[in-house]
């Protein structure tokens, strides 16, 4: 297997951090392809319960190498906090983390630039308010600073404050909002220089690891429905999601792509603002977000929860070129009498996916449900295919003839050992 490329089928935290962890097992190297510390991606491991926001979240396994790809945008003092968070616990990444030298860094800016753009906007985004799409605004404006921009201190740390000057200017900060900005700019210029021994050609070790018949994980960040392109735009992230970014980002050519692996939640949620035709805003949501304790891993606010959506579902694993799925969060629809799933929208039930494509709103979708009877049991931790009850795998073969791809892992719990392989 050359690369693996892991990515989410819904509006992110669909479980991939879990999975990627998984798959690391045998893997030379995990490789984070898109956005930035906007990501909150959890492992449990019996040393403990990491929260990933920056690295990728294969650094959990010993000897595995960590890389961040150049379409990512990294917050300095956010990824060394990360660092050293992680050797106050034992986890020792330092000596195996490569980190590209294209990616575009984020200045305390872009947080200053967000926040007015969040709260004096006419179109609120919900964002993670981590300078994210300021970052990725000013790359394609072509005025970022990349991390490879540290070989030239003087110049770096001269550009690093004209852009503070430029963004006090533009938003009219003085006094301490200006001050704020100016000591954040420093310890940003710190942090940078000294992320020196970090940087490497990303693509070119990759070709490396490829030659030497190494296996490379790619794992994306958010969903495909934030992705700027094929999300619900304009209520979508900046940095591309889609299995296809990971070539460009991480610099290698399709043709080395072994498998596409998609991470499906067995419900839907979705934080922040935006379409989300399956929401259930009442005690179905409220049970749901409960029983999956879903609040953010980055920011703590509670995730929208709702019913499976077998249509976006479908696109998902469509756009991404998915060879198999792995269902996530099976355990928290345990207890449900009977549960819902969106097999197709009112409008035009014969062009669902046309529609959707061709930019009708997706407000104006009314789901139609099919319903099924749920489970009693509780199958937390359960690693048996054929234990579980016979309605839960009826559950999964629904889902999975909806998506259009087989189904072939099952998350069932938190923990590393709470998963079902249908392969093996
Ligand atoms: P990511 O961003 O896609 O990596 O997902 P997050 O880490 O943001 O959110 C997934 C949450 O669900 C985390 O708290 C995980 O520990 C947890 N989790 C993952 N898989 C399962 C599962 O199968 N069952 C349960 N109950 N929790 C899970
Ligand atoms: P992981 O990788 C869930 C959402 C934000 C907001 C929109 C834009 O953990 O799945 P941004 O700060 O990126 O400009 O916000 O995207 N969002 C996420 N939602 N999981 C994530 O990451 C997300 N990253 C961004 O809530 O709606
Ligand atoms: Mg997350």
């Amino acid at each position: 297997m050359p690369v693996r490329i892991i990515v989410g089928l819904q509006w992110g935290d669909e479980g991939k951090g879990k999975m990627v962890d998984h798959l690391a097992l045998d893997a030379s190297a995990v490789a984070r392809f898109s956005g930035g510390a906007n990501a909150g991606h959890t492992v449990e491991t019996p040393m403990g319960r990491y929260a990933l926001h920056m690295l990728p979240s294969g650094v959990l396994r010993q000897g595995v190498a960590g890389m961040i790809g150049s379409g990512c945008v990294v917050d300095p003092l956010a990824l060394l906090g990360e660092i050293s968070d992680l050797e106050n616990s034992g986890v020792t990444v330092a000596d195996r983390l490569l980190v590209s030298g294209k990616v575009h860094l984020v200045h305390p800016a872009a947080r200053v630039s967000e926040a007015f753009s969040e709260t004096g906007a006419d179109r609120k985004i919900g964002t993670t308010g981590r300078g994210i799409g300021p970052t990725y605004v000013e790359k394609f404006r072509r005025r970022g600073i990349r991390l490879e921009d540290i070989s030239l201190p003087a110049q770096f740390s001269a550009r690093c404050r004209e852009r503070a000057d430029r963004c006090a200017q533009e938003f009219g900060l003085e006094g301490t909002a200006r001050e704020a900005l100016v000591r954040d700019t420093e310890a940003f210029i710190e942090a940078s220089l000294s992320m020196a021994r970090y940087v490497g050609d990303v693509s070119y070790t990759i070709s490396r690891i490829l030659e030497e018949n190494g296996t490379v994980i790619a794992e994306g960040a958010q969903g495909t429905l934030l992705d700027p392109d094929h999300g619900t735009y304009p209520y979508v992230t900046c940095g591309q999601c889609v299995s296809g970014a990971a070539c460009t980002s991480l610099g290698f050519g399709p043709n080395r792509v072994g498998e596409v692996v998609g991470i499906l939640k067995a419900y839907s949620t979705r934080v922040g603002e935006g379409p989300f035709p399956t929401e259930q805003a009442n005690e179905t949501g409220e049970r749901i977000r409960k029983a999956g304790n879903e609040y953010g891993t980055t920011t703590g606010r509670p995730r929208r929860c709702g019913w499976s959506d077998g249509v976006l579902a479908r696109y998902a694993t469509r756009l991404n070129g998915c060879d198999w799925i792995t269902l996530t969060l099976l355990d928290v629809l345990s207890g449900f009498e009977e549960l819902q799933v969106c097999t197709r929208y009112e409008l035009d039930p014969e062009q669902d996916l046309a529609l959707f494509e061709t930019g009708v709103r997706l407000g104006a979708h009314i789901p139609v449900y099919e319903t099924l009877p749920g489970w009693k049991e509780d199958i937390r931790g359960e690693t048996r295919w054929d234990a579980l009850p016979p309605n839960a795998r009826r559950y999964v073969e629904t889902l999975e003839r909806l998506a259009g791809a087989p189904i072939r892992a099952i998350s069932t719990g938190p923990d590393r050992d709470h998963l079902i392989r249908r392969d093996n």
